[in-house]
């Protein structure tokens, strides 16, 4: 399989500290690759670099053979990049499906020419609402469609922002920490549906995530970082026997 996002030499200081110091690293294409590492070991700055929210001081991301070094986050968000935050962002008062469709790109009615003319983005609602139907079932949320989503558990909060991400039709996802503060039951769930949303629409997933011991069994690769640096690369078997992996986690 093909690298689908590409990281060289990544340098990121703030002030006299060195929050990333030259990471180079490949993401495949539609798998769900895990970011590892201790508290502080620039795993966030990481995402940021490559979601466009820091610039690096020197290096180069790519995604599908385009240099989008220190592209800004709209830029990303229209070639097919999106992410999630730790803390779901999302319209409260808005029921799900709503939140869905404000996620969704080009809107011909905000077209100050075309919004006179029903007609031309009534068609386009409509199909918006179907994806967005579609999109509910995979994540198992049909039955919620129409709750504002502050009646929503955390879990299933979490699992809207991956839908907005998704509704935005991006190929390539960064999710921070998806499972934090969710019950193991629900945290299963989640990583269930995204090997499902891997599989069906072929979604390549960078995940951040502190709770290993529920991610591992869905990861198919891994990057270890500490200090700055990536310690180790792999399948999450090789990666977590890694001794300097080890040895991190231990001295953190
Ligand atoms: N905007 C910023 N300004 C100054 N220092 C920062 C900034 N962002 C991150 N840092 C510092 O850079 C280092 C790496 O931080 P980062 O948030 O990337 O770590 P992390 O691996 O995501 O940690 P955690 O697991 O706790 O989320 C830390 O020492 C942090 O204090
Ligand atoms: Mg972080």
């Amino acid at each position: 399989m093909r690298d689908i996002l590409s990281v060289r030499g990544i340098e990121k200081s703030f002030g006299s500290l060195k929050a990333l110091d030259g990471v180079s690293l490949e993401v495949e294409e539609k798998t769900v690759t895990m970011l590892i590492g201790p508290n502080g070991s620039g795993k966030s700055t990481l995402i940021n670099v490559v979601m466009g929210l820091h610039k690096p001081d020197s290096g180069t991301v790519t995604y599908e053979s385009t240099d989008i070094t220190g592209w800004p986050p709209h830029k990303l968000y229209r070639l097919g990049l999106a992410r999630t935050f730790q803390i779901p962002a999302l319209f409260w008062d808005l029921t799900v499906l709503e939140n869905l469709l404000v996620a969704s790109k080009d809107h011909p009615g905000e077209s100050f020419l075309k919004a006179p003319f029903k007609g031309t983005w009534m068609k386009w609602e409509e199909e918006q609402v179907a994806a967005a139907g579609k999109i509910l079932r995979l994540l198992g949320l049909s039955e919620k469609w129409n709750q504002p989503t502050f009646q929503l558990s955390g879990g299933q909060m979490k699992l809207v922002e991956l839908g907005r991400a998704l509704m935005s039709g991006a190929k390539f996802i960064c999710l921070d920490e998806p499972i934090s503060g969710v019950n193991p039951t629900l945290a299963h769930e989640i990583f269930a549906k995204i090997l499902r949303l891997r599989d069906e629409l072929g979604i390549t997933f960078f995940i951040v995530e502190h709770r290993l011991d529920i991610a591992i069994t869905y990861v198919d690769y891994m990057h270890a970082m500490a200090y700055g640096k990536l310690l180790a690369s792999g399948t999450p078997e090789e990666v977590v026997s890694d001794a300097r992996v080890v040895e991190a986690y231990l001295g953190a």
